[in-house]
């Protein structure tokens, strides 16, 4: 096959994707597929319009996993790799995935989007411990956890000036957990142990430091619980192909959903590929069956 990788890109998130990348393209190379890789530059779409089979969009966060891209695609009429425009622009966005998941009755916890108009009145009634994080980016990319009542204005203040959209959500003490999907079906659990308080940005890519345990303990009515919310949560969304679900085995509330990613992580040290290597499909495995299962 001719294969196209995009990675790089405008968003926040471009140094993971370039890492995503390169490994995507590596692994298309020991496939024997043709393989070009490029940058993708939204006021410069000449990537498009190379000859390709199929597109692989290694690309994480604003453009390149929000739809616009794919939407792109899609009316040039061109194969690629993972979900559509529609499961990408739901999932995305946070709080839309949260609505559609509500609809289902799918577990999620309770939300305020944060407003320039509604900064004061939330800042008031927000109960410590609470989340600040951007609505439509990824990595953990500007989360904060709020702990003090004093800190709120200022934290929320704040997380509006540095992101386009914000929003806010109780803090949730548990076991983290994430459940990747590949292909047609639901990839082994994984936990994610930060040796930190939370798993931010750092913990994910530059301490060392967390441990991630593939099918960890749980009894066998939690697991069959989370596989059944995973696989309704990835379905009522539109996911194909590809995607991961992030959720928190909250204390008391049992599992609840955080948030679906449509192009997670691609690094061979991703969570995705170490779930897939349980199962025992190696890297280039997995990437065999997305070009597969996308040129179908
Ligand atoms: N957003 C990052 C790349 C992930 O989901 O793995
Ligand atoms: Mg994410």
């Amino acid at each position: 096959l001719r294969v196209m990788v995009l990675r790089g890109g405008p968003s926040a998130e471009r140094e993971i994707s370039l890492k995503s990348g390169a490994a995507v393209a590596e692994a298309c190379r020991a496939l024997g597929h043709q393989t070009s890789e490029a940058d993708i530059d939204p006021n410069d779409l000449s990537a498009l319009d190379v000859p390709t089979d199929v597109i692989f969009p290694a690309l994480h966060g604003f453009f390149g996993e929000d739809g616009q891209l794919q939407s792109l695609m899609e009316s040039r009429g061109l194969c690629f790799v993972g979900s559509g425009s529609e499961a990408c622009e739901r999932t995305i966005d946070k709080i839309s995935a949260k609505r559609i998941w509500r609809e289902c009755g799918l577990p999620t916890s309770p939300w305020r989007e944060v407003t320039p108009e509604n900064l004061d009145e939330l800042a008031g009634i927000l109960t410590p411990p609470f989340v600040i994080k951007p609505v439509d980016q990824g990595s953990s990319l500007g989360v904060r956890v709020v702990k003090e009542s004093g800190d709120a204005l200022e934290a929320l203040g704040q997380a509006l000036e540095s992101w386009p959209r914000v929003m806010v959500e109780p803090y949730l003490r548990g076991r983290e957990l994430t459940v990747g999907f590949l292909g047609e079906g639901l990839l082994p659990i994984i936990e994610i142990v930060p040796a930190t308080e939370t798993f931010g940005y750092d913990a994910k890519y530059v301490d060392q430091r967390t441990r991630y345990v593939v099918q960890p303990g749980l009894s066998s009515p939690v697991r069959e619980l989370i596989e059944e919310i995973a696989s309704i949560a990835f379905a009522s969304v539109g996911i194909r192909q590809l995607g991961r679900l992030d959720l928190i085995l909250d204390e008391r509330h049992g599992p609840m959903l955080l948030e679906l990613n449509a192009i997670p992580g691609m690094t061979e040290r991703s969570l995705v590929p170490m779930a897939a290597r349980h199962v025992g499909l190696h890297f280039v495995e997995v990437i065999e069956q997305l070009l597969d299962h996308a040129t179908r």
